[in-house]
């Protein structure tokens, strides 16, 4: 064979290659609403960066006929390119290959490019559209599945992991994603389950449709698997390229800064009042972020997810930092169990990656309640405060208005090790509430007043006057100062830039056990 015939082999090879499935499925993947793995590689990274690796690999299966039945690639593409010009992995199921199911050697490219993104320090990013299991070759798939659960737990704090759900999503297909950080799904052409709607009813009887089951409302707002949920698939893979941009390569560096066109020192005079004088009255916590954060970018995680708390990317001064705030205006703010988990393993994500958290707080308390108590709201409540104290990046707190009881000392209090505690002149910092402070201390009181509403109301005005506001933790240093809102973002930058050298360190040990 001449040279020129063995570079036409490989050309031909390739070829095959690229065509996957073959023209048909392409076609079927389209009529699906879908792109095909290489499209999505082609959206996602910058302009001719990608390096494929094992384009040639097939699979070594021999059972059910697979022996006739080999695509070079063998359902997934992988390799690495850059996105912004910095580096990351990427790997892409193809699903007009053996519905993108997982085989031994499918696992083995996954792997390998799982270890380069370790060892060289760079994001790992997967586009899933995957059968799960290929269900010809039994166990060797399964192995290979739990390879990979492996090198997802080994490299967790390591390097971001960011899945995106861009088809069905079943068995092992989902466990993977489930580990890594970030999970976004899209509309109509996402779903994610352990096992499907003819699964379920052949064990449970439950009819349910693929929808109800694991699509992305599912996942958005009761599960809380999904992070974002997009309209289109290109709007998924723009998204990703844009979450990436507010991480680190990797945890031993810091983030990069942008450029900041907005000045540090800007001032929002209408925040100064933004908070309802009636402690009872609702406002729109996103508002305040959004006045305070660089051009009012806010990237918000799980936003229908426990709508009581916020969470989310923004800039500082073209610095990076996570956001936690409470949120007034659905159902006050409270911390219940979905809102604390969902907070902590944000403010553990920010910890792993250098990433300053700045939290606001307007917290009424933890949820009371039977419904939350069997829910396990002790346990779940011990996440975040855990997921705070145990954090040493820089933790920045603004108290808007109300700061109750455990919540206050969990919300990045200073005796849980915040670096800067700020209130606004609106805040209110006790034990309780003035209603149920007085209905328990006074509550004799009350009873033997000739008239107890007028004597309730009095008590409540005292309780007031002494505790609900930020002066009482100010004296005592609790706060380092009660700010004027319409100043904070000039605050919060002062002390980012006074906190940039942080080192703080905790006790060796092999691990924590957080309450999980
Ligand atoms: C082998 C598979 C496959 C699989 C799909 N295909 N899933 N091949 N192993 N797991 C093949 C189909 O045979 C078909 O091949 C092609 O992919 C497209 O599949 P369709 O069913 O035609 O597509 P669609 O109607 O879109 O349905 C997609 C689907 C469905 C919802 C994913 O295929 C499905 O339910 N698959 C099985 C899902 C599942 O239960 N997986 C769990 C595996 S166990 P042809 O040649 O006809 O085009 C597992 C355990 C790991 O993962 C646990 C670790 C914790």
């Amino acid at each position: 064979m001449s040279s020129l015939e063995k570079a036409d082999k490989l050309h031909a090879l390739r070829e095959k290659a690229f065509a996957g499935g073959g023209e048909k499925k392409i076609e079927k993947q389209h009529e699906k609403g879908k792109l095909t793995a290489r499209e999505r590689i082609d959206l996602l990274l910058d302009d001719d960066s990608f390096e494929e690796f094992d384009m040639l690999v097939t699979h070594r299966s021999t059972s059910f006929g697979l022996d006739k039945k080999k695509i070079p690639g063998d359902g997934v593409v992988t390799g690495y390119g850059t996105i912004d010009g910095r580096q990351v992995y990427i790997f892409s199921h193809d699903f007009t290959v053996f519905g993108g199911s997982l085989s031994e050697t499918f696992a083995e490219k996954i792997l390998k490019i799982m270890d380069m993104a370790a060892m060289n320090g760079a994001p790992l990013i997967g586009l899933n559209d995957s059968g799960g299991a290929r269900i010809q070759e039994g166990i060797e798939s399964l192995a290979g599945y739990g390879k990979i659960f492996l090198k997802n737990v080994l490299y967790s704090g390591v390097i971001p992991q960011i899945s995106a759900i861009l088809g069905p999503c079943a068995g092992g297909a989902v466990y993977s994603p489930a580990i890594t950080d970030f999970t976004i799904m899209v509309k109509d052409i996402s779903y994610m389950f352990v096992t499907g709607p003819t699964v379920v009813k052949a064990v449970t009887g439950e009819d349910v449709t693929k929808d109800q089951l694991g699509g992305p409302g599912i996942h958005s707002k009761r599960s809380g698997v999904c992070s974002i949920v997009c309209d289109e698939e290109e709007e998924a893979l723009l998204l990703i390229r844009k979450l990436i941009s507010y991480m680190p390569q990797n945890n031993m560096e810091d983030p990069i800064r942008v450029s900041c066109t907005d000045p540090p020192d800007r001032k929002e005079m209408w925040l100064d009042e933004f908070v309802p004088d009636n402690p009872n009255k609702p406002y729109e916590m996103r508002t305040v972020i959004e006045a305070i954060v660089d051009n009012g970018e806010f990237l918000e995680i799980q936003r229908s997810f426990a709508p009581n708390i916020i969470i989310g990317f923004a800039r500082m001064n073209g610095h990076s930092i996570g956001i936690v705030a409470n949120q007034p205006s659905y159902l006050a703010g409270v911390l219940d169990n979905d809102a604390s988990v969902k907070a902590a393993r944000f403010v553990r994500f920010c910890d792993a990656f250098n990433i300053p958290v700045v939290t606001f707080v307007d917290v009424p308390g933890f949820m009371p309640g039977t419904a939350q108590e069997y829910g396990g709201i002790i346990r779940n409540g011990a996440k975040l405060l855990f997921a705070y104290a145990e954090a040493t990046v820089p933790k920045i707190t603004v108290i808007t208005r109300k700061a109750y009881g455990g919540a206050y000392d969990v919300m990045s209090s200073k005796h849980i090790r915040a670096d800067i505690n700020y209130a606004w002149p609106t805040a209110e910092i006790a034990v309780m509430g003035p209603d149920g402070a007085v209905e328990i201390i006074f509550r004799r009181d009350i009873e033997e007043a000739e008239d107890p509403v007028a004597r309730k109301k009095e008590l409540v005005d005292q309780y007031r006057v002494k505790f609900a506001n930020p002066y009482d933790a100010a004296s005592r240093g609790y706060l380092d100062d009660v700010i004027i809102a319409s100043n904070t973002r000039f605050r919060i930058i002062k002390a980012l830039e006074m906190l940039a050298g942080k080192r703080q360190t905790i006790p060796p040990k092999k691990h924590g056990n957080i309450p999980l």
